[in-house]
């Protein structure tokens, strides 16, 4: 708790004033806190505490400003259980952002595509998600501050807040999907046989991110946006291999689109 508070007070310090949502930019799509307007830039290795990512595509900075009428932190780069970081520490910025008075959290991330009825490049928000690994971010003593030992997650996506992307991209003309995120750990993608079995689960996209960040918002109390882009589809589904140079090549192909709704749904986020 101390080195959490530490963190928050240090980053407080740069920027003493009101932040409305945290935004965690996933794989390929950091470039948009480039938008942000007045911006605070803070890279993590100079706060106390905090991180430091590794994984390629992913910068390692908050930064803080203004985005379509709203103060807005976002993370450029966020940090991976197959990176090696405990649950624990993969959820320690989104501590920080509640401990900065944070109340609101928009998670993206690049996602492979389990159901065969979509395609790649696709944009999906995040209703529900599936997590079957044992471990988990609130395991070991329970930070009671923070929030309480059991909490309920059927509200962890925000439902207000998908209704609301869904209309966003339907004034945009961007064509989103909705459903499951089940996650895995990485850094190998599944095999055909995990994405058959995350199908028969339920799941319409898998990833390596997201889940933990999710949960511990839940905990906190947080309201939760997810979108996954979906980059690629899962493995098994066509007849080639998985890399992760397509993950942020159609990053980069759906970035406007990508760009376009999340600062529509930010200029009409509703004040927590
Ligand atoms: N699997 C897991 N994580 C991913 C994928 C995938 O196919 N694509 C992008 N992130």
């Amino acid at each position: 708790m101390d080195k959490l508070k530490g963190s928050a007070e240090f980053i407080r310090k740069l920027f003493p004033g009101r932040i409305d949502i945290g935004i965690v930019l996933g794989s390929g799509l950091g470039d948009m806190a480039e938008d942000v307007e007045d911006a605070v830039v803070i890279s993590y290795h100079d706060i106390p505490g905090f991180p430091v990512s590794t994984a390629p595509g992913h910068k390692g900075r908050l930064i803080i400003g203004k985005l379509e009428g709203k103060t807005v932190l976002c993370m450029q780069g966020r940090f991976h259980y197959y990176e090696g970081w405990s649950m624990q520490e993969v959820v320690y910025p989104i501590r920080v952002m509640r401990l900065l008075g944070i109340g609101d959290l928009l998670l993206t991330n690049a996602a492979g595509c389990v159901n065969t009825g979509w395609k790649a490049g696709d944009l999906m928000i995040i209703e529900d998600h599936i997590k079957l690994i044992a471990d988990n971010p609130l395991r070991g003593p329970n930070p009671d501050s923070l929030g309480p030992r059991f909490f309920d997650m059927t509200h962890a996506y925000d439902k207000e807040l998908v209704r609301l992307a869904e209309a966003k991209a339907a004034e945009c003309s961007i064509n989103v999907r909705k459903g499951v995120y089940m996650f895995f750990a990485g850094p190998s993608f599944e095999t055909p046989a995990e994405i058959r079995f995350a199908r028969l689960a339920g799941a319409d996209a898998v990833g390596m991110s997201t889940v933990p960040e999710a949960i511990a918002a839940s905990h906190m109390g947080m309201r939760t946006l997810g979108i996954s882009c979906l980059t690629n589809m899962a493995a098994g589904i066509l007849d080639q291999k998985l890399n992760h140079e397509e993950v942020l090549e159609t990053g980069n192909r759906v970035r406007k689109d990508f760009s376009a709704l999340v600062r529509n749904i930010i200029a009409s986020w509703p004040q927590s």
